[in-house]
C-alpha cells in the first residue's frame, strides 16, 4: 500500500520538478535521491510496498534504511519492513544463502564472491520479488546502492538480472588527517575525525563519510596522515579510535590506520624498533592484539618509511620486507593487512648528477625484495613514479613484482592538479594508467597487475588519497566529489568508461536533464586535458611551486634542488634524458615492449616526450609542431577552454539549483583567471629560457 495518498503524490509529483530545484549544499553528494519526475508515475507502480530483511546485522539494517530512504525520496514511497517472505509482491535483501532458503530457484552455480551483489527479480504465482542478493552482508548493501541508483538515473528496475563483482578485495581511502584536526593536503576544511590531538566527540560526519565510500564499494579507510603521529598508538587513544570504527561498521568500512615505524621507540619506551630485534616484533604483536581486542574488525595498516625524513628500516641496515614483515606478522592471525607505501626515494640527490632520477627509486628499492613480503603485506604503489603529476608514466614497478601483493594509490585530493580550486576530473588519467599495458606477461595491464589476476595474487587492489573535510561540498569544491566517485567506481570495475563514470554521476549529483547531463559530463571529461594544457604539458610535471604549495606556476622551483623532479630547462632545451642509451637508464625498468615505445623519439608519445627525453626547443612533434611552439599554443589554449567551461556552465542556469549552481560559477571564474597567470607565467618563462618568439605574436606581450 501507498502510504502516501493519490492526491498526494499527484502533488509530490507536481512539485518534484520545482523541489529538484531547490537549493543544495552538496553534503548529499550523489545520494541526494532527488524525486524522480516524469518516468516516476509508471515506475512507482512497479515499486512494491515492502522490503523483506532476511536477517538482521547493522549493515544489513543499513540496507534496510537506505533503500526506504532512496524509495520515499526518489518515487514518494514508503515501504513497509518485513521480516518474512510472504506471498505479497517485495524487495528482498539476503546473502545468498539466506536467499537460497526462500527462493529455490536462485541457482548457487553463479559465482558471487565477498562484496558482490545480484540484483534479481523473479515471479511466483502471479507474484513478484526483486531480490538484492550479497556474497556477504557488505555486498546486499552494495547492491541496494546499486539498485537505488538505477532508479535515481530513472533507468528500468522491471526485469533484473545483474551479477557484479568487485575487481580487487582491497579497496580503500586514506585521508591525511592529523591529531590536532589539520590535514596534509587538504582543501575541504579541518578533519572530520580528529580536533585538538583527540578524536572528535560528534561523528556524524564520519558515519555520512562512511555511507559515501559505501555507495561507491570501498570497505576500508585509514583516518591519519601517513606522516602518522605516534600518538595514534598510545593505549588511550584505542577506544576513541573503537568510536570512529563504530560510525564505521554499518556501512562494512573497516577502519585503518597509518602508524609510524618507529612507534616501538616513540611511544612504546624500546630502546630500538629494529624490525629484527625481538622486542621490537613483540611490542607491535602486543599493540595488535589491543587493537583488535577493542577493534574486531580492524582492516590494517599503512606504512610510510624511509621516505621523505620518516624513519624507517635502513636505520638498522634492514630491508622494507623486514619492517613490512614484522607488522604484517602481528595483524596475521587476526585477519590484518599491511599497506607498505613504495614512496621511497633520496629526497637530498645531486641536481649536478645527470645520471641521478627520483623516478628510479622505488623499482631500484623494490625490485630485489620481489618475494620476500608476507602474503598479508601489500606493495602500495602510486601510479606514477614521481609524485601525483599531471601527467606521468605508470610506474614500471607495477610491472616488476610477480610475486608481491600490489596495490595502486591514486590521489582524489587535487594536491598538484588544482587543489579543488580549479576543475580537474581525473578519471580519464587514472584510466590511462589502469589500462597501460606493463606487457611482462602477455598483455598485462597495470589494473590486472593490481586487481592480483595477472600473477594470480591473494590479495590486491587500490587505495586513494581522499581528504575529505568539514566542508558541506566536503572537498571544497562541488564538481570535486566526481572524484570520490570515480575512484570508488574504478576500485570496483576498473573496465568502465571515464564517460560512463562522468554521466553517472551527474545524474546522480544534478538530475537526469539530458542537457545537464551532456554539459556537465562534458566539462568534466575536458578538464583534466584543459588543466595540463595551461600547467605542464608534454610530460614535463605540473611546473607548479614543488618546494611549497604545491599550487601556483614556478617552474623554477623544480630545479636545482635535490627533491629531483627536475625538468632540465637551458637555454637550448627541455626535459630529462631518461633513455637507456645515454640518459638516466629509467626507461630500462619497463619490460623490452614498453622500452621499445619509450626509448626512440620517434616512438615516444609527444603526451610523455619531456617526461623521457632531453630535446631541443626546436624539436619537431609527432604532431608537426616544435616543442616551444607546442609549450606557448597549449597554454594559450588551455586559458581560452579554462574559460570555455564558465560559458558551458552558464547553459545550464536555470536547470540545476541556484546554490550549486552560483557556487561553481564562482570558481569556474577564478578558474579562468588562474589559467591566465599560469598561461603567462609558464610561456614568459619558456620565452626567457629559450630566446624563441612565440610564431602568433602573444608571448611577452602579456596581453
Ligand atoms: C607528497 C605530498 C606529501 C606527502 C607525500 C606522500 O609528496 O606532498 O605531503 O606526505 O606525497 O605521499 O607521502
Amino acid at each position: 500500500m501507498n502510504l502516501l495518498g493519490p492526491t498526494v503524490v499527484v502533488l509530490a509529483v507536481v512539485l518534484a520538478g520545482a523541489s529538484s530545484l531547490r537549493a543544495e549544499t552538496g553534503a548529499e553528494g550523489w545520494l541526494r535521491y532527488a524525486p524522480i519526475v516524469g518516468g516516476a508515475v509508471s515506475r512507482r507502480g512497479t515499486i512494491p510496498d515492502a522490503v523483506i530483511s532476511l536477517r538482521n546485522s547493522d549493515v544489513l539494517n543499513s540496507a534496510k534504511g537506505e533503500l526506504i530512504r532512496g524509495i520515499a525520496s526518489t518515487l514518494g514511497k514508503r515501504l513497509r519492513a518485513e521480516q518474512n517472505v510472504s506471498a505479497e509482491n517485495a524487495v528482498v535483501l539476503g546473502t545468498l544463502e539466506d536467499v537460497r532458503r526462500h527462493f529455490r530457484e536462485i541457482e548457487s552455480s553463479r559465482p558471487l564472491g565477498p562484496d558482490g551483489f545480484w540484483l534479481r527479480t523473479v515471479r511466483n504465482g502471479g507474484k513478484k520479488h526483486w531480490l538484492i542478493i550479497g556474497g556477504n552482508d557488505r555486498g546486499v548493501l552494495y547492491g541496494t546502492f546499486a539498485f537505488l541508483s538505477r532508479i535515481a538515473r530513472d533507468r528500468s528496475v522491471d526485469d533484473l538480472d545483474d551479477l557484479e563483482t568487485p575487481s580487487a578485495p582491497i579497496r580503500w581511502a586514506s585521508q591525511w588527517d592529523n591529531l590536532d584536526g589539520s590535514i596534509e593536503r587538504g582543501y575541504g576544511g579541518r578533519s572530520i575525525f580528529f580536533d585538538n590531538d583527540a578524536v572528535r566527540g560528534d561523528l556524524t560526519r564520519a558515519g555520512q563519510y562512511a555511507r559515501l565510500l559505501a555507495s561507491v564499494g570501498i570497505n576500508a579507510c585509514a583516518i591519519n596522515n601517513v606522516n602518522a603521529d605516534p600518538r595514534i598508538l598510545i593505549a588511550d587513544f584505542l577506544p576513541q579510535l573503537a568510536r570512529v570504527a563504530d560510525a564505521f561498521r554499518p556501512w562494512g568500512v573497516k577502519l585503518a590506520l597509518s602508524v609510524d615505524l618507529g612507534s616501538p621507540v616513540a611511544v612504546g619506551g624500546l630502546k630500538t624498533f629494529d624490525p629484527l630485534d625481538s622486542a621490537a616484533a613483540e611490542w607491535w604483536k602486543e599493540t595488535v592484539h589491543e587493537v583488535y581486542k577493542r577493534i574486531p574488525d580492524f582492516a590494517g595498516f599503512v606504512v610510510k618509511a624511509d621516505s621523505e625524513g620518516r624513519s624507517g628500516p635502513s636505520q638498522y641496515g634492514r630491508t622494507a620486507a623486514d619492517a613490512a614483515n614484522v607488522i604484517a606478522r602481528a595483524l596475521k592471525p587476526h585477519g590484518g593487512i599491511l599497506m607498505y607505501r613504495a614512496f621511497v626515494y633520496n629526497h637530498h640527490l645531486d641536481w649536478h648528477d645527470m645520471k641521478a632520477d627520483r623516478a628510479k627509486a622505488a623499482y631500484d628499492y623494490f625490485h630485489p625484495l620481489d618475494g620476500k613480503f608476507d602474503d598479508n603485506v601489500v606493495l602500495q604503489i602510486k601510479y606514477g613514479p614521481i609524485d601525483f603529476q599531471v601527467r606521468e608514466p605508470a610506474s614500471p614497478l607495477f610491472g616488476a613484482m610477480q610475486h608481491t601483493n600490489e596495490a595502486i594509490e591514486l590521489q582524489v585530493t587535487q594536491e598538484y592538479t588544482g587543489q579543488q580550486r580549479h576543475l580537474c576530473f581525473l578519471a580519464p588519467m587514472w584510466k590511462q594508467i589502469l589500462d597501460f599495458d606493463m606487457h611482462v606477461n602477455g598483455a598485462t595491464p597495470t589494473k590486472e597487475i593490481v586487481e592480483g589476476k595477472t600473477w594470480r595474487r591473494p590479495l590486491g587492489g587500490f587505495n586513494a588519497v581522499v581528504n575529505v573535510g568539514l566542508d558541506e561540498t566536503w572537498l571544497g569544491h562541488p564538481l570535486a566529489m566526481a572524484n570520490l566517485y570515480a575512484y570508488g567506481r574504478l576500485a570496483w570495475n576498473p573496465d568502465q568508461s571515464s564517460e560512463e563514470i562522468s554521466a553517472e554521476w551527474t545524474r546522480l549529483t544534478f538530475g537526469n536533464n539530458s542537457q545537464v547531463v551532456a554539459t556537465i559530463s562534458g566539462m568534466l571529461l575536458s578538464s583534466w586535458h584543459i588543466y595540463e594544457s595551461y600547467t605542464g604539458p608534454l610530460g614535463a610535471g605540473t611546473l607548479t611551486d614543488i618546494v611549497g604549495s604545491h599550487y601556483q606556476p614556478n617552474p623554477d622551483s623544480a630545479e636545482h634542488n635535490g627533491w629531483g623532479q627536475w625538468i632540465r630547462a637551458d637555454s637550448q632545451g627541455v626535459g630529462m634524458d631518461r633513455t637507456i642509451t645515454t640518459g638516466t637508464g629509467y626507461i630500462g625498468q619497463y619490460s623490452p615492449e614498453v622500452q621499445k615505445k619509450y626509448e626512440t623519439l620517434a616512438s615516444c608519445p609527444d603526451e610523455l616526450l619531456l617526461f623521457m627525453h632531453h630535446v631541443p626547443y626546436t624539436y619537431v612533434l609527432h604532431s608537426g609542431k616544435t616543442v616551444i611552439q607546442h609549450i606557448y599554443d597549449s597554454h594559450y589554449d588551455g586559458g581560452a577552454e579554462a574559460a570555455g567551461l564558465v560559458r558551458q556552465w552558464e547553459w545550464i542556469r536555470g536547470k540545476i539549483d541556484d546554490q550549486r549552481y552560483e557556487e561553481v560559477l564562482n570558481k569556474l571564474k577564478y578558474q579562468a583567471g588562474e589559467a591566465i597567470v599560469w598561461r603567462d607565467t609558464v610561456a614568459n618563462w619558456f620565452f626567457q629560457k629559450s630566446g624563441i618568439p612565440d610564431a602568433k605574436g602573444r608571448v611577452g606581450r602579456m596581453s
